[in-house]
């Protein structure tokens, strides 16, 4: 709804830029600018409801942006209940982590909410490798022992900033950047995470740089990575 509102604003403006002179140009242009970057804001977020719910009907074959809702009438509080976010996720795997999600898949009163919640399990030492969320922001608090977290701005700073946190602490990682955790003790590390859409995605950089369906050309990794093609490969088998 937002995103034909913005675009219809941009149009009308980009329409009166052509028409005006070239000393206004700029400045309308920087208007024009501006507004596609606030259009591009508002789409970043999950809608925002129009009614008091829209519990996911996901077997519903009609395809939107989001889950159909399910008939009001039909809606039971087992809509709006997930069970067993208690239960500790195995983390005897490479990294030592494991999460486990709560998104509108997991728990369909979700769907419209522009929220969902994880829970993150680590070994002694276990990481949650580099990893993004294209479309939420994630607040993080330590139940459980001591971790190290960390995101990286954009370019071109590419800034690190990383901190060392106990239990009971709260970091924010920002949407869309490239975050990592650690649990820096010798017992198990437990940490719960809000996320601000109802459907976040996850990209791991790894995986989906090494580990895409179809490989990534390697002539394109090797010149990114500024690494001959044997490092390339060697990387690529592991995904
Ligand atoms: C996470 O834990 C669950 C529950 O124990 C398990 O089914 C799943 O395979 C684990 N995932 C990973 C990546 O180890």
């Amino acid at each position: 709804m937002r995103f034909y509102t913005s675009s219809h604003i941009s149009t009308k403006v980009n329409q009166r830029t052509i028409s005006t002179s070239r000393s206004t140009m700029a400045s309308r242009l920087s208007l024009f600018v501006l507004l596609v970057a606030s259009c591009s804001v508002a789409m970043a977020s999950d809608p925002s409801p129009l009614q008091d719910f829209c519990v996911a009907a996901p077997k519903n074959r009609v395809l939107v942006n989001g889950e159909v809702c399910k008939d009001p009438n039909l809606v039971r509080a087992d809509d709006f209940f997930f069970r067993g976010l208690h239960v500790m996720g195995d983390t005897s795997n490479v990294v030592g982590s494991n999460v486990t999600i709560v998104t509108v898949a997991e728990l369909p009163g979700l769907n419209t909410f522009g929220i969902s919640m994880t829970r993150i399990d680590f070994a002694p030492w276990g990481i949650n490798p580099p990893h993004t969320h294209p479309r939420a922001t994630e607040m993080l608090t330590v139940l459980e022992g001591s971790i190290e977290v960390g995101f990286v701005t954009s370019n071109p700073e590419n800034r690190l900033i990383t901190k060392g946190l106990h239990k009971g602490d709260v970091f924010v990682f920002p949407q869309g950047l490239v975050h990592f955790q650690r649990n820096v003790g010798n017992g198990y590390a437990v940490a719960i995470a809000a996320l601000s859409s109802q459907n976040p995605g996850a990209i791991t950089i790894a995986n989906a740089v090494f580990g895409s369906n179809v490989d990534i050309n390697v002539d394109i990794l090797a010149k990114a990575f500024q690494v001959e093609k044997n490092v390339v490969y060697q990387i690529q088998s592991k995904f």
